[in-house]
This record gives structure tokens, C-alpha cells and sequence, in this order.
């Protein structure tokens, strides 16, 4: 398949190109977006063997001047550190503000490299070539980036677009399987939020046969349709004012798991899976969610071989981690939660004996 989406957003729209072995068209899209000269290639130690050749080729064939950065793989490579190295990269291969930054990989590449090209030169391009599931369907549309510090995930960041996502399918197939599943956690959670009928598809074709959505044709359109959500999101509300908090559907939880176990014990999306179904169990007490729904979110999730049970960490230390989300105001997280499957509610408040309740309901 091949298809392409346009994320709306007046002078910053762009659009995201899905398709079977477009690699190797990333030089041309980079042309027709108005991109020039040099630009600094950021891969991890993992992708860049696999893709970081063709990235060049594509690139150099349609007159740019690329260099290539690799970074180790994982959640710890997104941090101060490695910022200031990507800015002695910039600084070495001369970068000035017509030139740009292309992320090849991941969410921590795609955050990492769009938080460098944000504040280089106080800003200059980026190009998000997503390779993971989850980076295809999630980080690399809508133009959050950043970095984790030791009090946070995600903490220190900046709001700016790529000029373009290219997405190609092929990519996939060099995944692990375990990443392939977190990635899954993040398209349910735009079923659960916005598509039943992306939900009843998911359950339709994962249970029990996951392998028959390893096929690019049938990923590719559930890929569409997630990155469609979350364009139509990110149109309505760039900045998260409002709307856009739905996405982060079980995230409350999931980035305090991801802060105590230490950045790279838990996938991001397995935290996730974990933070939807206590959103999800949470949800049931305040807002309606049948026990029926709440457990299709529980068994789908399962059959995904993602983890539902929260990890034994102290309630305290989750507790504290919840008050440094950025959704905290004054101490009391701000939860997204599900009326019914397809439609979720933001800037929920929950009873402070409830979140320590519900946790211990789905305890491993
Ligand atoms: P990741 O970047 O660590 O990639 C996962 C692993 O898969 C890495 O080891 C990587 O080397 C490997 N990999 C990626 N593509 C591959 C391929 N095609 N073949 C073989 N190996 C491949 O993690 P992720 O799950 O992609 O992203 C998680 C990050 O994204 C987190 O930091 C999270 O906070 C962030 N995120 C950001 C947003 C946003 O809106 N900016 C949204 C969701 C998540
Ligand atoms: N992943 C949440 C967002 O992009 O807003």
C-alpha cells in the first residue's frame, strides 16, 4: 500500500507517506518538502547497520550532503548527554539554519534528534523517517520532542513539527517481536480513545492469530488510520490545551512505572499497557466503562503478550512519580479516562484513595 496523509496545520503542515520500500525515496520527499544542503543523519547502534545506507544513497542521489551520528540504542540514550552530543555533531558538520536533522529509528531517536534540531541555532528543520511500530503510529506525528531527566519522563521538550514523517513498512520486519508489541499498546489505545471499530478490528484479527498482522499490506492500514487519529488530534489542538490529552490514555501511570523501575526495565508501550488498564479499571468507577469493556481492553492487551498486572513497586514511590507528570496541577494528576471504548475523557480527578485502591486491584 502506499498512501499519504496530510497533517494540517497551516504553515507547519506536512505530511506523513506510508508505503512498502519508500526508503529509498526519502531524498525526493526531502526535495519536494523545500529541504536543502547538509543535514545530520541520528540513528541508533541498532538501526543504523539496517537502514542508515539507504538513508545515505536516497539522500546524496537527490544533491544533499548527509552525515551520520549513531547513538546506543534504548530509553537512557534520551538525555542531556546525548543532546550535547548531537549539538557537537551539528556544530561539526557545519550545520546553519538552512540546513537539517533527520531521525532514522524510534521514538528515542525521533524525540532526541527533534529536540536537538528545536533548539540548535534556536531551531532548524527535522525529518522523522519512524522505523519502530510505536514511532510509526505515535511519536513521529505531532511534533513533541524532548528529553527525560533524572526527576521525569519527557520533561524537558519543545513543540516542533517535522517538515515530513516517511514511513516505510518494509522496516518492520527487521523489529523484535517484543517492540512490535509494545507499538501495538499505543494502537489500542486510539481504539480505546477514538475508533471502536479500530478495536473490534485489533481484536478481530490479534486473537488468536497476531502473526497475520505482520503482513505489511494489513499493518499498513491500521498504521493509516492510527496516524490519522492522531493528525486530526494534533490539528485540533497542537499545543495539548485540551483535546489533545486523550492521547495520553494510561500514560500517567505508565511514564511513573517507567521512572521507578529506571528508564529501559519496562518498553514504553508496555508501561502503557499497564497504565490503560488501570485508566481503564479506574474508568469503571468513575465514568461508566462496563466491566465488559474494561475487560476486552484487559484480554486484548494480554493476547498481545503485553503486561496488565502493575509491577510490585511501592505504592509510594508510584504515588510520587505521579506528581512530577506533567499533567500533575498542584500535586493531583490529571487522568484521561474512558466513558465508553472509543471516546475518552481528559483532565479527569480522582479521588486520592482511589488511585492507591484501583492499584492494588491490579497488582502482578
Ligand atoms: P526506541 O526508539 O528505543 O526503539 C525501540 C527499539 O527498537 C530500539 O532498540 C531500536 O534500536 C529498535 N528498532 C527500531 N526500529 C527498528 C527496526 N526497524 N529494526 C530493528 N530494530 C529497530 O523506542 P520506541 O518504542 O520506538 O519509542 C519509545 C520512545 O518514544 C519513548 O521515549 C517515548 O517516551 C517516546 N514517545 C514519544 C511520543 C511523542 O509524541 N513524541 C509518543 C509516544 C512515545
Ligand atoms: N503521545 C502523546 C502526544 O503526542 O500528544
Amino acid at each position: 500500500m502506499n498512501c499519504d496523509i496530510q497533517v494540517d496545520l497551516g504553515d507547519r503542515s506536512y505530511p506523513i507517506h506510508i508505503g512498502s520500500g519508500i526508503l529509498d525515496s526519502l531524498g525526493e520527499a526531502c526535495k519536494t518538502a523545500g529541504l536543502t544542503g547538509r543535514c545530520l543523519v541520528v540513528a541508533d547502534e541498532n538501526v543504523a547497520p539496517l537502514y542508515a545506507d539507504r538513508t545515505f544513497q536516497s539522500l546524496e542521489k537527490a544533491g544533499f550532503f548527509p552525515a551520520l551520528t549513531v547513538l546506543s540504542a534504548g530509553e537512557p540514550t534520551k538525555c542531556q548527554t546525548q543532546l550535547l552530543n548531537l549539538y557537537s555533531a551539528a556544530a561539526a558538520h557545519g550545520l546553519d539554519r538552512q540546513c537539517f536533522m533527520v531521525a532514522l529509528g524510534g521514538g528515542v531517536m525521533g524525540d532526541l534528534t527533534g529536540f536537538a534540531a528545536a533548539s540548535w541555532l534556536r531551531g532548524i528543520r527535522f525529518v522523522q523517517v519512524p522505523t519502530s511500530l510505536l514511532a510509526m503510529v505515535d511519536s513521529s506525528v505531532g511534533g513533541k520532542t524532548g528529553i527525560n531527566i533524572p526527576e521525569g519522563k519527557n520533561l524537558v521538550g519543545a513543540f516542533h513539527q517535522p517538515e515530513l514523517v516517511l514511513i516505510d513498512l518494509d522496516t518492520l520486519s527487521t523489529l523484535p517481536p517484543r517492540e512490535f508489541a509494545a507499538g501495538m499498546a499505543e494502537v489500542v489505545k486510539y481504539g480505546i480513545i477514538r475508533d471502536a471499530d479500530l478495536f473490534d478490528v485489533l481484536e478481530r484479527n490479534t486473537l488468536p492469530q497476531r502473526s497475520c498482522f505482520q503482513g505489511s499490506e494489513k499493518i499498513g492500514d491500521v498504521i493509516a488510520r492510527c496516524c490519522e487519529i492522531k493528525a486530526d488530534v494534533v490539528r485540533q489542538d497542537e499545543r495539548e490545551g485540551g483535546l489533545r490529552g486523550i492521547l495520553n490514555f494510561g500514560h500517567t501511570a505508565a511514564h511513573a512505572i517507567e521512572n521507578v523501575a529506571g528508564y529501559g526495565q519496562y518498553l514504553h508501550g508496555e508501561a502503557v499497557a499497564i497504565g490503560m488498564v488501570y485508566a481503564a479499571h479506574l474508568s469503571v468507577v468513575l465514568k461508566g466503562l462496563s466491566i465488559e469493556e474494561s475487560a476486552r481492553i484487559e484480554k486484548l492487551l494480554t493476547g498481545l503478550s503485553l503486561p496488565v498486572g502493575a509491577p510490585k513497586f511501592a505504592w509510594k514511590a508510584i504515588r510520587t512519580a505521579m506528581a512530577v507528570d506533567k499533567k500533575t496541577v498542584g500535586g493531583l494528576p490529571k487522568f484521561v479516562l474512558a466513558d465508553r471504548l472509543g471516546h475518552a475523557v481528559f483532565g479527569c480527578e480522582v479521588p486520592e484513595e482511589l488511585l492507591e485502591e484501583v492499584w492494588d486491584g491490579i497488582r502482578q
